[in-house]
């Protein structure tokens, strides 16, 4: 039998945060205006954008600023401890602001603190990487890692604002490019058709790291985050409808953890778990656009994402077993107790969330990801 599932189209998700997103350029020079509310203003910044971009940052100069060493171990107890003494250290009471300048790492773990500190002071991003910029920045999750997992110690925790500036993507490495294009992807899949549309029509001009973005990707990103904030507005602590925004990572975190942590970037993985989760839907009846999943696998291709295992990982030595990917799927956090739950397409904007795909099902689908043949792209 199966559970009971709910479905919750992009109309019906309701109304748009009440605190401003500002995307586009030169919205990084609006933080001072931003910030006359607050008693005191003080900034986390991860140390490469700081490196980067500190010419380009002229409100950097006037509030202390504590640097984070780049990469997911910062999302430690450590590093959590170190910007809360930060915040005590620099005079921070309830009613002041912590910027934080840098990628999902570093607003993960200064949302943490800033939530923390005196039961709750204000934060406010500057996310600088595209994966925070369309994701990590919006809906006010927050957290740190644990040995036992990724993310298990966090809160939720609004900002009081987001100020999103093409700029920095110019300086992305090309890994991490690809990695916020998987999550582009995916956001664009639960919006509006126009917003797939344009995705489908750009594909092959945005994977230009290096690039000044052009404003038609300034709406891109604009789109994404209207799409995330409406899934978030629907339901702010995810008890049921704000699941949608995870299709395709159940089957992506059984990626990364079958590969070892930090062996595939996070959003790549996203990729690959959204080509699983189309297979799985329409495998199982509940696809409804069955052009959706050849449309999809067009487009990750052009911008150059994988599809496979074999697309991403060309070294024999690398292998993965089905029976490694089987285990990942019981680490998810976001299942049920040993039992994985998938998000999984039915349109464009709408998804069901709480599947349960039998035994057999996934041996196969995972059997599918693990081959050599060229996947089917039309149907
Ligand atoms: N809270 C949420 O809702 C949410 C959503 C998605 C992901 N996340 C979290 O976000 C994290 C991943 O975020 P990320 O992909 O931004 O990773 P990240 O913050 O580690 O940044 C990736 C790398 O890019 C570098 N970098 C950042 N901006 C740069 C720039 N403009 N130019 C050059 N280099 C730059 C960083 O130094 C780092 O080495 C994960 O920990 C994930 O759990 C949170
Ligand atoms: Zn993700």
């Amino acid at each position: 039998m199966q559970p009971a599932q709910e479905t919750l189209t992009w109309e019906e998700s309701g109304n748009l945060f009440a605190y401003p997103v500002l995307v586009g350029t030169d919205a990084r020079l609006s933080v001072l205006p931003l910030c006359k509310p607050f008693d005191r203003v003080v900034c986390l910044g991860d140390s490469t954008v700081l490196r980067l971009h500190f010419g380009s940052l002229p409100w950097l100069e006037t509030i202390p600023t504590l640097e984070l060493p780049p990469g997911e171990g910062s999302k430690s107890w450590q590093h959590l401890e170190a910007t809360v003494d930060f915040l005590a250290s620099t005079g921070c009471s309830r009613r002041s602001l912590l910027v934080t300048l840098g990628g999902g790492v570093v607003s993960d773990l200064g949302g943490l603190a800033a939530s923390l500190f005196k039961r709750g002071m204000g934060v406010a991003h500057v996310p600088t990487t595209l994966l925070a910029q369309v994701d990590a920045s919006i809906g006010g999750k927050t957290a740190i890692n644990l040995a036992a997992g990724k993310n298990l110690v966090g809160t939720f925790h609004a900002p009081q604002f987001v100020l999103i500036d093409p700029i920095f993507l110019t300086t992305l490495p090309r890994t991490e490019w690809q990695a916020g294009l998987g999550e582009v992807v995916k956001t664009a899949l639960l919006a509006r058709r126009p917003i797939w549309q344009a995705l489908q029509e750009q594909a092959p001009s945005l994977c230009q790291p290096g690039q000044q973005p052009s404003s038609a990707w300034n709406e891109l990103i604009r789109a994404c985050v209207q799409t995330k904030a409406q899934w978030v507005e629907s339901d702010p602590t995810e008890q049921g409808s704000r699941k949608a925004l995870n299709l395709g990572h159940t089957f992506a975190h059984a990626i990364e953890h079958a590969a070892g942590y930090g062996a595939i970037p996070h959003g790549i993985a996203v990729a690959m778990g959204l080509v699983l989760a189309f297979e799985a839907s329409r495998r199982l009846g509940l696809l409804e656009q069955f052009e959706l999943e050849s449309s999809l696998q067009a487009t990750l291709q052009a911008l150059g994402l994988p599809l496979r295992w074999r697309d991403w990982q060309t070294d024999p030595g690398s292998r993965l077993e089905v029976a490694q990917l089987q285990a990942g799927l019981l680490h998810d956090k976001k299942g049920a107790a040993f039992e994985p739950r998938f998000v999984l397409p039915l349109a464009l904007g709408q998804v069901r969330w709480d599947v349960k795909i039998p035994e057999d099902l996934l041996h196969e689908l995972w059997t599918t990801f693990l081959s050599e043949r060229k996947a089917e792209t039309d149907r």
